[in-house]
């Protein structure tokens, strides 16, 4: 998508089927997350199947295990394979004509998890039951807050839910897992993607070294000739939506090349990075999402069949 197609809303009929295709593929998908398989294999058979339904990735496929909370996108011929005591959390999104869906599941394959899965989901049910115009986003933190705590978990506090507008991911306005005095209230119309994030570890996540993930920041002046032949395909290829390094290792030949051209357009702040994030205390972290619209009687998902 070009710049320009930003500029005209997709209409909530392209969120609707951006939603159908996003719960699909989510529901597809559950068959892939086996022991043994492999993470790479995993993300762009996902990745695959949402363009098979003519849409685009929003995104690039999350697979993030055990104490990954999110930002887990595999890299360039990745090796890693499923554990079997493992805790997947899948986190996919599909965009058509600008309409986003945002959608995650955990699998646990240990099955000795169940109760840590179970807290983000009811979490996420009491988050969706109370959404509605005029509802302060800070309460719906303080609801999921208290359904994690009543499973005996921590929400993850610097993980957010967030709203959806048309070819932008994060709007700004954030939807957090925790009580906060956030006055900010639900309007109809509006989407959002509410994410709770369960844990038992210390209840937020920190920077790991490790990106996979960017995503346009601001355009802006590269002295290097592959950087702005690099910023051309960005624009035209994702606009404002995150991308992986391994879609762009696919495009550009050469991989030293290319990494000079992400860290100068890292160092001019053209593209921001989004850094593989770990539960700070070593947790086990689960998650589950769903997208929404604001109804005037309150919140109805998007991300179903
Ligand atoms: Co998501």
């Amino acid at each position: 998508m070009d710049m320009e197609e930003d500029a005209v809303e997709a209409s909530i009929e392209e969120f609707e089927e951006a939603g159908k295709i996003g719960a699909r593929v989510r529901e597809e998908s559950r068959q892939l997350i086996n022991i043994g398989e492999g993470v790479l294999d995993i993300a762009e058979t996902i990745e695959g199947m949402i363009r098979e339904e003519g849409a685009k990735p929003a995104f690039p496929v999350n697979v993030s295990i055990n104490n990954i909370a999110a930002h887990y996108t595999p890299e360039f011929e990745d090796k890693a394979v499923v554990g079997e005591r493992d805790v997947v959390k899948i986190d996919l999104g599909a965009e058509l004509n600008g309409a986003i869906s945002d959608t995650a599941y955990t699998i646990d394959l240990s099955g000795e998890h169940g109760k840590l899965v179970e807290a983000s989901e009811k979490a996420l049910e009491r988050a969706i039951g109370m959404m509605k115009p005029g509802v302060a986003i800070g309460e719906i933190g303080a609801a999921v807050e208290e359904v994690i705590r009543g499973y005996g978990f921590k929400p993850i506090a610097n993980l957010t839910g967030h709203r959806i507008s048309t070819g932008m991911l994060h709007t700004g306005i954030d939807v957090p897992s925790i009580k906060t005095d956030d006055p900010y209230e639900l309007q109809v119309g509006e989407i959002y993607a509410i994410e709770p994030f369960a844990t038992d570890g210390k209840g937020f996540v920190s920077d790991m070294e490790q990106v996979e993930i960017f995503s346009l920041y601001m355009p802006g002046r590269l002295r290097m000739r592959e950087s702005r032949k690099l910023l051309n395909y960005i624009i035209s290829n994702y606009g404002m939506l995150p991308f992986a390094e391994r879609w762009l290792l696919k495009e550009f030949k050469s991989k030293l090349l290319l990494k000079n051209a992400l860290k100068e357009m890292l160092r001019m702040q053209v593209i921001k990075a989004y850094p593989v994030l770990k539960e700070a205390g070593g947790g086990l972290v689960s998650q589950t999402e769903h997208t929404v619209v604001i109804d005037e009687g309150g919140a109805r998902v998007l991300t179903k069949e």
